[in-house]
């Protein structure tokens, strides 16, 4: 008899995501006249700039010549786009990562939830409370986190590190020594950002205790104060303690095309074994490589006009996170993020939860976000906007807070 993997029955039903979905569906058609304005889920608005689809074309008609036609891709990425990212992501940055160190994939969300098939069973894990649920919910799936306590919404073998308004939303570190500790800064869903000595002190607390950082980086674009840094690779001992993600989705709109990589540094050593190979044979083994065409893609994103197109969308997105959040403001919220981060993450006003706000948004104003619970127990009591919308309809979302102050 087949046996299901029972550890997938730990994870409570309804997705964020789709009970969100339901809650809209069920008010759009009891008022088919609304018009929903969507600040919520984490997707881009804005078209891939020019110079990457110039080079989609480019790399299409490649395909259909027989003396330019590519088959498989290598398992670990082209070398073309590994050389272009070792350079403008890091040399240039003064972090020294190799082209070898890259990992090309189809994005982060993949890597993230795939990279802890490479550490054993008896790993203990801590992540942020907030946090984006994918690093929990891929280590349930592989049983390395006991069971669901739902009166605490947290599993039983989980080291939680609380984000607060008191903390500005950046973890201490922990009493229980956890063996794998997943980072995202900035923050999904808070906004926040780790400045260089906060993550140096994170770095060099995972050397001392032989722990290993697993730092989400999918936001590093956003990033628009000094002494933030893009790559945990600018604090000294990281290339010995930490794997890095990275995304082509919120840098330059990939979300639909599928573009990521996780950076491995061949000092990177656990129980004296380097962690390279492991990843190495893992992606070899459960994987063909990311398109021909989306690595030609994500090669111009660093192209000169490719960079300054894709600096350009960001700006107008980070533009919108600057209204919302004044306009929050001027609503008389409390709010956080949106300075290094497309998120705003607003306190809820009087004592109202998450999801009693989003009932009260959506009925009152037309407009849906995320409830913050939806992200851990710390996130009660806080929602998150996300500043991908369009630039109208940010616009009248702020306009219609007005009228709905806290
Ligand atoms: C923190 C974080 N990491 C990773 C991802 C996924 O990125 P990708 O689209 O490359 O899979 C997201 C997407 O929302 C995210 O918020």
């Amino acid at each position: 008899m087949a046996r299901i993997n029972e550890n997938y029955l730990k994870l409570p039903g309804n997705y964020l995501f789709s009970a969100i979905g339901k809650k809209v569906r069920e008010y759009e058609t009891a008022h088919p006249q609304a018009k929903i304005i969507r600040l919520g889920i984490g997707d881009v608005t804005q078209p891939i700039v020019p110079a990457v689809i110039e080079a989609l074309h480019a790399a299409v008609e490649e395909m259909g010549k027989a003396e330019s036609f590519r088959g498989y891709a290598p398992d670990l990425g082209y070398s073309f786009l590994r050389e272009t990212i070792s350079e403008k992501d890091y040399k240039e940055k003064g972090c020294d990562i190799s082209p070898e160190e890259i990992f090309i994939s189809d994005g982060a969300k993949c890597d993230c939830g795939n990279i802890q098939e490479i550490f054993g069973l008896n790993n203990t894990i801590a992540v942020c409370d907030p946090v984006y649920p994918v690093y929990v919910d891929s280590n349930v799936m592989a049983g390395r986190t006991g069971v669901y306590i739902p009166e605490t919404g947290q599993y039983q073998e989980v080291v939680y590190m609380p984000c607060t308004a008191e903390n500005g939303f950046v973890p201490e570190l922990p009493g229980t020594v956890p063996d794998l500790i997943y980072l995202c800064f900035p923050n999904n869903p808070t906004g926040a950002v780790m400045k260089k000595d906060q993550l140096q002190k994170w770095v060099d607390y995972a050397n001392e205790h032989d722990s290993v950082i697993l730092y989400d980086a999918a936001y590093e674009a956003y990033i628009s104060e000094p002494d933030i840094p893009h790559s945990i690779y600018e604090c000294t001992g990281a290339r010995e303690c930490a794997i890095e993600f990275r995304s082509f989705s919120k840098t330059a709109g990939f979300t639909g095309l599928r573009l990521g990589f996780t950076v491995i540094p061949r000092d990177l050593k656990t129980g004296g074994q380097e962690l390279w190979p492991l990843w190495a044979r893992r992606h070899g083994t459960k994987y063909n490589g990311a398109p021909y065409i989306i690595q030609r893609a994500g090669e111009a994103v660093y192209s000169e006009a490719g960079r300054k197109q894709v600096r350009e969308q960001i700006a107008c997105y980070m533009e919108n996170a600057g209204l919302i959040l004044n306009g929050l403001k001027k609503a008389g919220y409390t709010a956080y993020g949106g300075v290094n981060a497309p998120y705003i993450w607003l306190r809820t006003p009087g004592d109202m939860s998450s999801w009693e706000y989003f009932d009260r948004l959506l009925s009152t104003l037309q407009i849906v976000g995320t409830p913050g619970v939806g992200f851990g127990p710390h996130g009660e009591h806080y929602f998150r906007l996300t500043s991908f919308g369009k630039r109208e309809d940010t616009i009248e979302a702020m306009e219609r807070f007005t009228s709905f102050p806290a």
